[in-house]
């Protein structure tokens, strides 16, 4: 079975923290929480880069990265964000708008689509193009093509935590002056970091038109799973997370019991983890008190990844496949309606046309 050291987001925070940081030109010993803050530049004391460091340092960086209030030891880690916490569940916002003098940059929450680089759209890959830092998930930065971070002044990623201090990370470092791109799996609006974006830039006094927010989509898992699958999405549909770290369990049931009993496919995200089994267990029970044991099911793991691996199967088998390896943290899950059907390996939903055409 895979562990979670592919989750995303939303479970990153309940997993150990792991940051630290380290620049390519100097040594990872500042490293602390697993976060990694790498400078493309061939020298730190050269760099064009500087991360957490003061405006009076005397760094001719073109690259400036937090608030003035914070640490200029760029092994730090931190760019002026979240006191200074290291662990996930930081809750304060550090440094406010009132921190930084400089004009603040542009930041761009980018969607990468579904792993690989030809899944990412044009769009995705000129605005990271664009940016001089790019900050995110250890995962999602080693997705990226070697063309983009060779090219970006500085990256930032931190492996299995702290998603709102990496946005705070992002969001300093564009008040401090960098256009920043902050990227995650699929599209930013799709339980990611869009929205926790704004939350944060609201918390600092800013506003979103002041660093010029933009948010560029990218593929869901929903849609690039459904591609592996066949067409099992082509009517109404409703997505609902398992994942209950930002979400009571009570709340999850209560969706799947309300999208379950009218005719939605719904696509499952964040399915399984060790540390929820229960919540996939009780999802499958809910769902096959609405829906047959016969009604088609699309399993994905990994889509557009190395790893990618799909199934077709039958609600009621669900449950057992739980301890399976395709059903983990990287996995979406497609759940039929009662007309959807397989057809030749392929899960179709039907559009309605039938009704109308003879074909
Ligand atoms: C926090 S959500 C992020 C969703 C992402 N923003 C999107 O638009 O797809 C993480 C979940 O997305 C799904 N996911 C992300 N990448 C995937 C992939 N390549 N294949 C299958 N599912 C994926 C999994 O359900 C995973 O648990």
């Amino acid at each position: 079975m895979s562990t979670e050291t592919d989750s995303d987001a939303d479970d990153e925070s309940t997993s150990k923290c792991g940051a630290s940081t380290s620049d390519t030109a100097s040594d990872s010993s500042g490293s602390k929480c697993g976060a990694s803050s790498t400078s493309t530049e061939t020298s730190s004391a050269d760099s064009g880069s500087k991360c957490g460091g003061s405006s009076s340092s005397g760094d001719d960086s073109s690259s400036k990265c937090g608030s003035s209030g914070s640490s200029s030891d760029s092994s730090s880690g931190k760019c002026g964000a979240s006191s200074g916490s290291d662990d996930s569940n930081e809750k304060e916002v550090g440094a406010t708008v009132e921190d930084f003098d400089a004009d603040p940059g542009q930041l761009t929450a980018v969607g990468l689509g579904p792993g690989q680089p030809e899944g990412m759209t044009e769009r995705a890959k000129n605005a990271l193009l664009e940016a001089e830092h790019i900050v995110g998930y250890t995962t999602y930065i080693e997705l990226l093509p070697d063309e983009i971070t060779e090219d970006a002044d500085e990256i930032y990623d931190t492996p299995m935590c702290g998603e709102v201090s990496r946005t705070e990370e992002a969001i300093d470092r564009t008040l401090a002056g960098n256009d920043v791109a902050i990227v995650g799996s699929g599209d930013p609006n799709v339980y990611a970091l869009a929205g926790l974006a704004l939350e944060i830039l609201e918390s600092k006094g800013a506003t979103a038109s002041m660093v010029d927010f933009e948010v560029v989509p990218g593929v869901p898992a929903a849609q690039s799973c459904a591609a592996r699958l066949g067409a099992p999405l082509v009517n109404d549909t409703v997505s609902i997370s398992l994942s209950d770290h930002l979400v009571p369990m009570p709340e999850i049931e209560s969706r799947l019991h309300a999208a379950a009993k009218e005719s939605f496919t719904i696509t499952i995200y964040n399915p399984w983890s060790r540390k929820r089994r229960e919540n996939f267990e009780k999802a499958c029970e809910i769902l096959l008190t609405h829906r047959d044991e016969e009604t088609p099911v699309g399993i994905v793991h990994g889509a557009g990844r190395e790893d990618e691996q799909v199934m077709i199967t039958e609600l009621g088998e669900l449950e057992e496949l739980g301890e399976h390896e395709i059903i983990d943290m990287t996995t979406t899950i497609v759940v039929g309606t009662e007309d959807t059907y397989v057809w030749d390996d392929r899960m179709v939903r039907p559009r309605g046309y039938e009704t109308k055409y003879d074909y």
